[in-house]
């Protein structure tokens, strides 16, 4: 019998598809539950408390209606907030996603690098201790927007953003006391790969983007290294914990993912 067994991947809304993409090239046969936080959405905009009981919860009933392999939580708000505490609570592997600081650090000629997060997402701890550890000899600039996370969302939907939009967006990081000789900004949301091509688009000549999605990728083949997997392509469903007519209108981009069987939590 083959372990049909899934991974899961839990975002608030469909940021963690980005993470999912990856994922699935090293891991065509794994069967995936995508779990988005759609009653819970945005994260970006929420208190730590409300993140630090909401997420636990959630995954705990999403573990034991799934019974996942592993857990990936594609959502850098949520893992920066509550990681360590969803480890503590579950006894399964959990794969965090944190701000790819320090590829970003690696990757800089100029030392200024820019974090694209969520408002929640830049101002934790847990980044200051990443750009302390990995950038010390960087000037890290930071921008929350939660406007970035709605227009990713829309993407999906299928509604382009307003002209101009991204550009001034990446002005919040660009416009600051040396932002100008930022090279490297850090995708540190799972929105915003989405939407990397129209942000490039709108960036000056030679800035690059970098995101942490084909690390967790990497990590999460190591960590399943020697399982077994079924035969053939791994079922997808998409489980939302607010199935509304929105999360529905998402059926034909999540069927681009394998996602193909919507269910509500
Ligand atoms: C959001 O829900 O605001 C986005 C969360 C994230 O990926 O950080």
């Amino acid at each position: 019998m083959p372990d049909t067994r899934p991974i899961l991947v839990f975002d608030s809304g469909v940021g963690g598809l980005s993470v999912l993409g990856p994922v699935r090239a090293l891991l065509p046969n794994a069967p995936i539950v995508y779990a988005a936080d759609s009653a819970g959405f945005p994260y970006g905009t929420k208190t730590e408390r409300e993140i630090a009981v909401r997420v636990p919860a959630l995954l705990g009933r999403l573990a034991e209606r799934y019974h996942p392999r592993l857990i990936v939580i594609a959502c850098n708000t949520a893992s920066t907030i509550a990681l360590g505490d969803v480890r503590a609570a579950l006894d399964l592997p959990i794969v965090g996603t944190v701000p790819a600081i320090k590829p970003a650090a690696t990757m800089s000629r100029t030392r200024v690098i820019g974090i694209l997060g969520t408002d929640a997402t830049v101002r934790q701890p847990y980044v200051d201790d990443l750009a302390a550890r990995f950038a010390g000899d960087c000037t890290v600039l930071r921008h929350g927007s939660a406007e970035l996370v709605k227009l990713a969302e829309a993407k999906l939907h299928g509604q382009p953003a307003p002209a101009g939009r991204y550009a001034a967006i990446l002005e919040g990081l660009l416009g600051q006391a040396e932002g100008a000789r930022i090279d490297t900004i850090v995708n540190a949301c799972t929105h915003f790969p989405l939407v990397e091509d129209e942000l490039a688009a709108a960036a000056p000549p030679g800035v690059r983007f970098i995101d942490g999605s084909a690390g967790i990728a990497r990590r999460v083949l190591a960590l399943t290294d020697g399982q077994d997997w079924p035969d053939s392509p791994g079922e997808g469903i998409a489980v939302f914990t607010r199935l509304d007519a929105d999360a529905q209108a998402l059926a034909p981009a999540l069927a681009r993912y394998g996602l193909t069987r919507l269910e509500a939590l």
